[in-house]
């Protein structure tokens, strides 16, 4: 498929994925969402990638929300077909065995928060306006807000952000633990690559085992959690890469990790 509405730019190992349609605020229309499920399924199975951050053109928007124009028409079919292609792409994110970072430089409502909380982490631009405004528009969250958002603010405030539609700041979502960290707009893209930067200095086995450990393990017991630890430190175990990552801190030098 060629890409319209979506860029992918390399710089070194880091890939950035820039929803393309800053005329619509970057809404997500059904193109737009074929294209990044394409992006994010290519670039995570890609060795030349260490990480991946997700963010929008422009200086307004992130991404702000499913395309209003093609909910309008839906039906109960493809309304429900609508919400599955939006998950899929949530859980193409979620599930990549790359780190993914959101650089929010702007709105992110509805499907535009969705893409965010399925990334691993989120940064955002003082000028972010951060909600789920379905609710305003007589539908409810269809790309995994209403399951993700309760799991990672808790289900109090993600209730009163879902309930009544209401965006939060930039600074009310890094209080409530919605953003990691708020970064001055010019700065943002060049922030969200150094912690990118950080993560790709790090073992890439051991940082996609972590990332597995982490997210499957939210879906489970404490105990079924602990026990697929156990295992996944098994296989790191089993890894040249951990004997590459402890042979270089008894000898005092850098790691030279291999990719692929
Ligand atoms: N779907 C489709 N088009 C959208 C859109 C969306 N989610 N969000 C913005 N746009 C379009 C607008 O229709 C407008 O297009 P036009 O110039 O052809 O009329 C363009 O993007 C610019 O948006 P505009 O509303 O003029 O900008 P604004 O600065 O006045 O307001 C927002 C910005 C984000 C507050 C406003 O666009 C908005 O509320 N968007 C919808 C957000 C939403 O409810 N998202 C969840 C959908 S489930």
């Amino acid at each position: 498929m060629t890409l319209q509405n979506v860029l992918v730019e390399r710089d070194g190992l880091i890939a950035v994925v820039t929803v393309n349609r800053p005329q619509k605020l970057n809404a997500l229309d059904d193109q737009t969402i074929a294209e990044l499920t394409q992006c994010f399924g290519e670039l995570s199975a890609d060795d030349r990638v260490g990480a991946i951050v997700l963010t929008g053109a422009g200086e307004k928007a992130f991404i702000a929300g499913a395309d209003i124009g093609v909910l309008s028409k839906q039906g109960v079919l493809d309304g429900r077909e609508n919400a599955r292609r939006g998950q899929a792409l949530t859980l193409r994110i979620e599930e990549s065995p790359k780190p993914v970072l959101a650089a929010i430089n702007g709105f992110a409502l509805g499907g535009g928060l969705e893409m965010a909380l399925a990334c691993d982490v989120r940064f955002c631009s003082p000028n972010a306006r951060l909600g789920l405004p379905e609710v305003s528009l007589g539908i409810i969250p269809g790309y995994g807000g209403t399951q993700r958002l309760p799991r990672l603010i808790g289900s109090g405030l993600a209730l009163q952000m879902i309930l009544t539609g209401d965006p939060v700041s930039a600074d009310e979502a890094l209080r409530i633990g919605l953003v990691n960290g708020v970064l001055p707009q010019p700065e943002l893209l060049t922030g969200v690559k150094a912690i990118a930067a950080k993560m790709i200095a790090r073992g890439p086995q051991a940082v996609a085992l972590a990332k597995q450990a982490a997210r499957r393990g939210l879906q489970m017991s404490m105990r079924d959690g602990l026990e697929l630890e156990a295992d996944l430190f098994g296989i790191i175990s089993s890894t040249a890469e951990m004997k590459e990552g402890m042979a270089a801190f008894l000898e005092k030098r850098k790691p030279s990790w291999l990719r692929g």
